[in-house]
């Protein structure tokens, strides 16, 4: 680590610090703090996650930064403060709740800040630096690691307050991918702790099209791969809000798809299956997923369940694979 690096993470931690003293003990962020637990977090829960708030102002982490003796200059580059034209720097994060993102060693090395009203963006995040790429960084890997390992099992969600709010339900194997669909590299590093994935996104449309991707990537890793469905366009944390941890653990978790049947009930939405063409063009598309599938008893399987809903012969279907494995191996 570079020494830079190393003053980076110190502003972080001293930010942090600072954000979550606020939440907890000012004026100003009593509103917040407020918010937070109208949407159903616990105080434990604020200090395990060291939420926190920072003031609508425009230099008070300028200020602060530059009593600890950061250079202002550093900490643009750091992501914390911004500046202009003049050289002027100011606040990044003004009037929001903070999430400190850590990294997989526990360290701080970015925030959230998510807007209190409907201001956008609703989630401002510190951008890319050299400690924080957003393709690199599991959300809360660092705390999720030991359940994650014991279960040899991990759940990924979409947002932040999802995983906040699954592991305050008793949900602990729970990592967050931020928005964005999981990348290759976070699926390889998945890969080494568990056998076994659960992809929990929410239950509207971007997060349906972000589930078929990230699960087309953990089961090309080799994971055993799950999508869980959440009713009514309802992400986890609106479900567990909603119906409580049980139900969330029973009705979402436990009765997950494996991500092939998902998959077939997805690719269904691009064709209309009254039509003929459509119906052949769409059961020609599953068979190319069902023949990618590594073990003989998994196809057989799948290949069964398109037998009887198309009304055609499982050898037909058997053959259709194996034309299709010897085209592309
Ligand atoms: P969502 O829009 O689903 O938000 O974005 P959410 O997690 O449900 O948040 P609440 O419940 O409204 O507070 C999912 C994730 O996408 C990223 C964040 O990581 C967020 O948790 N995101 C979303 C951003 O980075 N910026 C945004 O403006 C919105
Ligand atoms: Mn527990
Ligand atoms: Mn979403
Ligand atoms: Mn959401
Ligand atoms: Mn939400």
């Amino acid at each position: 680590r570079s020494e830079e690096s190393q003053i980076v993470l110190e502003a972080h931690q001293w930010l942090a610090k600072l954000y979550h003293h606020l939440l907890r003990n000012s004026k100003e962020g009593k509103e917040a703090f407020q918010y937070l637990l109208d949407r159903g977090f616990s105080e434990e829960t604020i200090k395990k996650y060291q939420i926190g708030f920072s003031p609508n102002s425009k230099d008070f982490v300028v200020t602060f930064l530059e009593k600890k003796g950061f250079h202002p200059q550093t900490m643009v580059k750091a992501g914390l403060l911004s500046t202009n034209d003049q050289g002027d720097y100011a606040d990044r994060f003004r009037g929001r709740v903070i999430f400190p993102l850590r990294n997989h060693l526990g360290k701080t090395v970015a925030f959230a800040g998510r807007a209190l009203g409907k201001q956008e963006p609703k989630y401002l995040n510190s951008p890319e630096t050299e400690l924080f790429q957003k393709g690199k960084l599991l959300y809360n890997f660092d705390l999720a690691r030991s359940a994650i390992r014991k279960q040899k099992r991990v759940i990924l969600f979409e947002g932040y307050v999802d995983v906040i709010s699954a592991d305050q339900a008793g949900v602990h194997n729970a990592v967050g991918t931020m928005g964005t669909s999981i990348s290759s590299t976070q699926a390889n590093l998945l890969k080494r702790y568990v056998d076994q994935v659960i992809i929990c996104y929410d239950g509207d449309k971007p997060g349906v099209e972000a589930a078929a991707k990230a699960g087309q990537l953990m089961k090309e890793t080799g994971c055993q791969t799950f999508v869980a469905r959440i009713p009514d366009g309802l992400d986890p944390d609106d479900f567990i809000q909603k119906h409580g941890g049980d139900r969330f653990q029973k009705e979402v978790i436990d009765t997950s798809e494996t991500y092939m049947t998902f998959l077939m009930s997805f690719l269904k939405r691009d064709y209309n299956l009254q039509i003929e063409g459509d119906r052949i063009a769409y059961i020609e598309k599953v068979l190319q997923e069902v023949a990618k599938l590594d073990r003989a008893v998994e196809r057989e399987h799948y290949l069964n369940e398109i037998a009887k809903e198309f009304e055609m012969s499982l050898d037909t279907l058997k053959e259709e694979v194996q034309s299709i494995q010897r085209v592309s191996p």
